[in-house]
């Protein structure tokens, strides 16, 4: 047997070794392979004729940041376009979303007709980079925005719209203090079932739909840094740190169910409904693929 057979045979068995024992050894590899490419594609005007076949070469030296990395992906498609950034400076300088983080802390100290609140939910606010979850008892992917909701309903209150609102400003108060707190993305794979969630989510991510055909993968990975009208595509890598988002086209604040669920209605499709088993298991793909980057959130985008 040649010697380099032997050894991807010793790598096999590691691998298989691994994910007995240790649930997210394909999520961190899938993680890190993305990092990789990000960092990659957008490491210099060198490498851009291969990434970006069809920009012209004007546009790259004149609209692109390059040399970005790690948590700069946070702010998204501001981390290499430069227009976008200055803008997206200018706006930081007076944010939107400041009243909404106040009041979300009302929203999250006021007391339910019980006379509980959600501190007796969330005695530490500054969880925002630890959702989605899997609950290993109901076998589930639990979003923040579900998790809430569950709080509301616990202490015999009414749910609350997944999208926006009242919700929408207590994810704004957690992401805040999390930020504050220097907290990161911590998603976590622990069990069978969970590694199964993540792997769903992963093929959904990836799977092509709608007359378009095109998958999420299409525009954030493959089509990170291309231009779909008049809007740069933001990279998979970073995009669920700063959420909830103030967007000037919503004129307020709104969650990561409500982005997706446009982005599926721009592709010329029923979008899959907020908060449902479809969405979660796709968060928590997109979530884990930022594991490590710190929380950056409320934050503004066009
Ligand atoms: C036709 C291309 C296209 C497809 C397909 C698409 N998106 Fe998007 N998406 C966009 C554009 C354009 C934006 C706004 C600019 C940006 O931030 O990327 C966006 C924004 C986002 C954002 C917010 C990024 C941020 O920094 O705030 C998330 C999260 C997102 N998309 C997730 C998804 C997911 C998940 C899917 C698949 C269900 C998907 N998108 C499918 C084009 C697309």
């Amino acid at each position: 047997m040649s010697k380099k057979l032997i050894s991807s045979i010793a790598l096999i068995s590691v691998a298989t070794f691994l994910s007995a024992g240790d649930f997210n050894a394909v999520a961190e590899k899938d993680r890190k392979a993305l990092q990789e490419y990000m960092e990659k594609k957008f490491s210099d005007l060198k490498g851009a004729s291969t990434f970006f076949p069809y920009s012209t070469k004007d546009e790259l030296e004149k609209n692109f940041i390059w040399g970005i990395k790690g948590k700069d992906f946070t702010i998204g498609s501001y981390s290499f376009n430069k227009g976008g950034k200055s803008q997206y400076d200018e706006i930081n300088e007076m944010p939107p979303y400041e009243d909404a983080i106040d009041e979300g802390k009302e929203i999250y100290e006021k007391k339910f007709a019980n006379g509980k609140s959600f501190k007796d939910c969330y005695p530490d606010p500054a969880i925002a980079g630890d959702y989605p979850k899997f609950d290993n008892k109901s076998k589930t992917v639990i979003t923040l925005t579900n998790s809430i909701n569950s709080c509301l309903k616990d202490n015999g209150e009414k749910e609350w719209k997944k999208t926006k609102g009242k919700l929408a400003k207590l994810e704004a108060y957690f992401a805040s203090t999390s930020k504050e707190k220097g907290k990161k993305v911590n998603v976590v794979i622990d069990s069978k079932e969970a590694a199964e969630a993540y792997e769903r989510g992963k093929k959904e991510y990836y799977t092509q739909r709608g007359y378009l055909n095109l998958s999420c993968a299409s525009c954030h990975v493959q089509g990170a840094g291309k231009r779909v009208r008049n809007e740069y595509m933001s990279p998979l890598l970073g995009q669920t740190t700063h959420f909830p988002v103030y967007r000037l086209k919503w004129e307020g604040l709104g969650t990561l169910e409500r982005r997706l669920k446009g982005c599926e209605k721009d592709t010329g499709q029923n979008p899959h409904k907020p908060g449902t088993k479809w969405q979660n298991e796709v968060l928590y793909f997109v979530a884990y693929m930022s594991n490590g980057l710190p929380i950056d959130g409320p934050s503004v985008r066009k």
